[in-house]
């Protein structure tokens, strides 16, 4: 499966990169970063980092320090601390140089050069994903599928987690959400509806130090910082799986639950940045707005507990071949 990851590191993002990087179906062709839970210096110093420390060789591109209209809304540094990797002891520095050309161009080259082939793997402000399309329009038929992480669509109530229906990635640039979403390309968003379904508890984070090998102990340093916002604003044990949660639906979308119809965003007023899915096939009196918008899939349920166990297994199973590797090299 080739894919290309468009994130904004991060701690999630952080642990959804190695989540991709230890699946052994995976082949990833390229990390593309955006401003978003930090500044854009931050997320890029970031995803640089994280592929040194880990041996992650796809080429890493610079993106988008700003959304595309609107005022950006400020980086994060309660939820995923001041270097955007939830407070680490140690300096985040790396001798990685970022490619050459800009996030959006390693988009437009990667699907040329893989047409049908690539998953779109998107987790942060869709800024990127916007400027490929603006540059390069025939990458809607270059790209095998785009997944994002963002959005809420009420299921079961479920409204956003920065305004009442708000969700980050998409408030963060709903101009940009809304380009991707109307696009000719398919689209699976998904959004807090199943995010908020899995929980990682202590007991995960736990075992995953124990089981999960380097980057099992990376992701509980990490993250201490990151729960610890969770048990604070949120009131919750552990934290929700965001990031992960799209990565899981690439590798096994049988897993969720999605339904079809094309999805819009607002772009001002107090709804800013909410998403709305309009049931596929419905015409409405007034609904030019919803006219020739392809429809994409939302998802509505998640098996959490498989999702879970994907990552755990993954995690694991690549602790225990790099154990294999460096004791048959010795
Ligand atoms: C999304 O916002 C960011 O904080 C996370 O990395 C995730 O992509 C969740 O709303
Ligand atoms: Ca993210």
């Amino acid at each position: 499966m080739k894919i290309l990851f468009d994130t904004d590191p991060g701690v999630d993002d952080a642990m959804a990169l190695l989540f991709l990087h230890r699946h052994p179906a995976v082949r990833l062709l390229g990390v593309t970063t955006v401003f978003g839970n930090a500044e854009i210096e931050l997320t890029t110093r970031n995803a640089l980092y994280l592929c040194e420390r880990f041996g992650i060789a796809a080429p890493v591109a610079r993106g988008a320090a700003l959304p595309l209209v609107r005022p950006p809304r400020g980086a994060a540094p309660d939820v995923h601390g001041d270097d955007g990797l939830g407070n680490l002891a140690g300096p985040v520095s790396t001798t990685r140089a970022a490619d050459a050309r800009p996030a959006h161009r390693l988009i437009i080259d990667v699907l040329r050069a893989h047409p049908g082939e690539v998953t779109l793997l998107a987790v942060g402000p869709l800024t990127n994903l916007a400027l490929a399309l603006a540059e390069e329009p025939a990458v809607a038929q270059l790209v095998r599928q785009v997944v994002v992480m963002g959005g809420a669509f009420g299921v079961d109530g479920q409204g956003g987690n920065v305004t009442p229906v708000a969700e980050a990635n998409i408030l963060s640039d709903p101009h940009a959400a809304d380009a991707v979403f109307t696009a000719p390309w398919p689209v699976t968003v998904v959004g807090l509806d199943v995010t908020h379904r899995v929980l990682m508890d202590h007991a995960f984070f736990e075992r995953l130090r124990d089981e999960g090998g380097a980057e099992g102990r990376f992701i509980w340093e990490a993250s201490r910082h990151y729960v610890g916002f969770y048990a604070r604003a949120v009131g919750v044990a552990g934290c929700y799986v965001h990031d992960s949660s799209a990565v899981a639906f690439a590798l096994a979308p049988e897993l969720f639950t999605t339904r079809a119809g094309p999805v819009r965003v607002v772009a001002e007023g107090i709804a800013i940045g909410q998403t709305i899915q309009r049931t596929a096939g419905r015409r409405y009196s007034q609904g030019e707005a919803w006219e020739a918008v392809p429809d994409q899939r939302v998802c509505t349920a998640v098996r959490a507990d498989a999702v879970l166990e994907l990552f755990r297994c993954t995690m694991a199973q690549g602790a225990a071949a790099a154990q294999w590797t460096s004791t048959a090299a010795t």
